[in-house]
């Protein structure tokens, strides 16, 4: 299966494990890493509202918890007419562990439907760059 094949129906699986009887908007979002292993993850809403976690933070979870510190593309899937993008908070969380031309991929239930880079979504990025001395 292609990569970016692979990262689709990791999200796809993922979506329908997602947890959001509040939004009723679920997501899936899948990474690989440099040698080629994918992490996914699912949004997971709460009655206190602001407590939900995106599903992108999940996917970098599940790579942090294995080792991986390095996305070479992210892909996120979500229903709807309207590109699913990541939210800003979680392009800052991608950015800790992606270059400027790291690949995110948009896409919808059907397939990929647009791809940037980091740096065209969070021009001017924070990171950890900034607090070396
Ligand atoms: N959401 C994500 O999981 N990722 C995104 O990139 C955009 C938004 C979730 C958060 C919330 O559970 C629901 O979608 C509606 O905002």
């Amino acid at each position: 299966m292609e990569p970016l094949d692979k990262l689709f129906e990791a999200a796809k699986r993922m979506q329908a494990q997602a947890y959001a009887p509040y939004s009723g908007f679920k997501v899936g979002a899948a990474l690989t890493t440099p040698d080629g292993a994918v992490f996914a993850g699912c949004n997971v809403e709460n009655a206190a509202y602001p407590v939900g976690t995106c599903a992108e933070a999940a996917a970098i979870a599940a790579m942090v918890a294995a080792g991986g510190r390095r996305i070479a593309a992210i892909l996120v899937l979500g229903d709807g007419a309207a590109l699913v993008t990541p939210c800003g908070a979680c392009r800052q969380r991608i950015r800790e562990f992606a270059g400027p031309d790291t690949l995110i991929h948009a896409a919808g239930p059907d397939g990929l439907r647009r791809s940037f880079s980091l740096d065209a979504l969070l021009p001017f990025a924070f990171g950890p760059d900034n607090l070396v001395a």
